[in-house]
């Protein structure tokens, strides 16, 4: 029995609702990064040299240890497609794609699935386990684990693969790996799409061993990833544009502690208070609570299609302060009125 793995966040918009249910940026790209974007020359071919140095340099690393990919979700194909492990785990509750990746390449995928609150138990994890998905920090639970018990993730024969997809949601990108020294056994894959407000793009990169590197760019398209969403893997990557992240980042902060804030004060509520990303997750106990929500004016993702989530569990977007409260206030008002 599957949860629905194919399920999505946009599946869980309701047009003329508030919209909590999509995890990505709200505001978009800002001015600077869109400018790029639409100036990027659409006659030619994509040439990819600027853009992959760029982004090498971002994280010190070689330029051989970076492939740029159509968003994180062609780099978990890529993986699923190139990789041929004996034993493939994914740790969950985390973001369905690996999974389904696995199953659609023909690959058999074991679970990990963490109890609240879902913090990354090691002795989980089979020894024999030769590719392992987790996500830092998680969708949904939003939890980051510490870099260091990743590390211990990392043995001989194995890969790990972190989907760091909200890596930077962390100021400083606190439990981030992609810039580790050593990337044997170690595969990290980023994406555009949340924190700069670019799902529509198609963008994102993967850190590996140069030879990890070639064995998924064997598995590529040509010309997989297009000029603009290069001009934007190359503008992102600058200096400014990694200050400019962490800013939103410390915002967010801020922001996400006052809707937490705000939802421990609201009854029968069980939320997973280590939230660090761009979302929070929580448990209801209430399995219509997302209609009750709708009728409040407010769409929420609905946690249950990830494994190890049961129906009441709903994953929430950190907006601005007024939201958040308004949105408290039906949430207490729905719960409520059982
Ligand atoms: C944790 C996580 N990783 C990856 C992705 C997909 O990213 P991309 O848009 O770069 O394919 C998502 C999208 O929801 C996600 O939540």
């Amino acid at each position: 029995m599957h949860a629905d793995l194919r399920h999505h966040g946009d599946a869980d918009l309701v047009p003329g609702l508030v919209d909590l249910a999509v995890n990505v940026r709200a505001s978009g790209p800002p001015g600077w990064l869109a400018a790029q974007i639409r100036g990027a020359d659409l006659i030619s071919y994509p040439d990819q040299r600027a853009a992959r140095a760029a982004v090498a340099a971002r994280h010190g690393r070689p330029v051989n240890e970076v492939l740029l990919t159509a968003g994180a979700a062609e780099a978990f194909v890529l993986l699923a497609r190139a990789l041929r492990p004996r034993r493939a785990v994914v740790v969950h509750p985390q973001f369905t794609e690996p999974e389904a990746a696995l199953r659609a390449a023909g690959q058999p995928a074991d679970r990990v699935i963490l109890p609240y609150p879902f913090e990354l138990d090691l002795g989980l994890v089979p020894a024999d386990a030769d590719l392992v998905f987790v996500g830092n920090p998680v969708n949904p639970t939003s939890v980051a684990h510490p870099a260091e018990v990743l590390r211990e993730l990392i043995r001989p024969g194995r890969i790990v693969a972190v989907d760091e997809a909200f890596a930077d949601c962390l100021p400083g990108e606190r439990q981030s790996l992609a810039g580790d020294p050593d990337l044997s056994g170690l595969v990290v894959i980023r994406s555009l799409t949340k924190t700069w407000g670019l799902a529509g793009l198609r963008v994102g990169y993967v850190l590996a061993a140069p030879d990890i590197v070639s064995r998924l760019a064997a598995a590529q398209p040509l010309w997989p990833v297009s000029a603009p969403a290069l001009a934007a893997c190359a503008a992102t990557a600058t200096p400014a544009a990694v200050a400019a992240a962490e800013a939103w980042a410390v915002t967010l902060a801020d922001e996400r502690a006052h809707l937490l804030t705000g939802l421990t004060g609201v009854r029968r509520v069980r939320l997973v208070p280590a939230a660090t990303a761009s979302f929070v997750l929580l448990d209801t106990g209430i399995a219509d609570i997302r209609t009750r929500l709708h009728q409040r004016g407010f769409a929420v993702r609905r946690g249950e299609t990830f494994p190890g989530l049961a129906p009441g569990w709903i994953r929430v977007a950190v907006r601005d302060r007024g939201t958040s409260d308004r949105f408290t206030a039906a949430l207490a008002e729905a719960i409520g009125s059982s």
